[in-house]
């Protein structure tokens, strides 16, 4: 395993030690929360725990029910009790981007339906501001393009559609990625957020203000827990 991967592994095998039984639990998608799903799922067999959970994509759906953790639809509760989820950056202000991995409308619906944030991670994603991690926006199929260049002109830096192979990156939802290049620019992601927001074509945009709680984050010191402290985990 390499030290990246076995960093990935300790975030999200730790920050498990939010989730208790009775709880309903938002399970976000990448390859650092896959090891929270793993690890819920064995608490589940051999240690008793008992939860259920909403999955954030389809990856992650296939993988809770491999692991055996019940899956429930938002519509048929009341609210989650937390969300664990990664991030490609996460900024002194907790505001994160995400989307690395195509997930963010289903990842944005489960967070704001969760009464807390926990983000996993490893210590690359810590930066002072965000925007070296291209932005991914979420856009229709219908001409995608259009709203591309649209995003482009607004936004005034390179935004590229992202592509598997020959063909456009196809998400969960049948919509297209436009990666904003804004570089670490980003000084008002609220504003930014709802700039993009007005854009006629744009599903929603990887900026999540406002919903992260704590972040468990693993570097070469070990895993240490931040808690934001205007979050509800305060
Ligand atoms: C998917 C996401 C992921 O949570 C984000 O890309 C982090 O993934 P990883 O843990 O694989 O680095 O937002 O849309």
């Amino acid at each position: 395993m390499s030290d990246v991967e076995a960093l990935k592994k300790e975030a999200g095998i730790a920050a498990c030690r939010f989730v208790k039984t009775g709880m309903k639990v938002g399970l976000g998608t990448g390859s650092t929360v896959k090891h929270t799903v793993v690890e819920l799922g064995r608490r589940m067999a051999e240690e008793g725990l008992e939860i259920v959970g909403v999955p954030t994509s389809l990856a992650t759906e296939q993988l809770a029910n491999k692991v055996g953790i019940p899956l429930v639809e938002l519509s048929s509760i009341d609210g989650l009790d937390i969300v664990i989820d990664g991030a490609d950056e996460y900024d002194p202000n907790f505001q994160l981007i995400k989307g690395g991995g195509a997930a963010l409308l289903r990842e944005k619906v489960v967070a704001q339906e969760s009464a807390a944030m926990v983000v996993v991670a490893d210590d690359r994603k810590r930066v002072s501001h965000l925007g070296a991690f291209p932005l991914p926006i979420e856009v229709t199929p219908f001409e995608h393009q259009a709203t591309i260049r649209a995003l482009g002109r607004l936004l005034d830096c390179r935004v590229n559609c992202r592509m598997a192979g020959d063909n456009p990156v196809v998400t969960d939802n049948g919509n297209m990625i436009a990666d904003a290049h804004m570089g670490p620019t980003i000084t008002n992601p609220v504003e930014l957020e709802s700039l993009i927001l007005h854009v006629a074509g744009v599903v929603q945009v990887g900026l999540f203000n406002g919903m992260c709680d704590a972040v468990v984050l693993a570097g070469a010191n070990g895993v240490e827990t931040i808690i934001n402290p205007h979050g509800r985990l305060n």
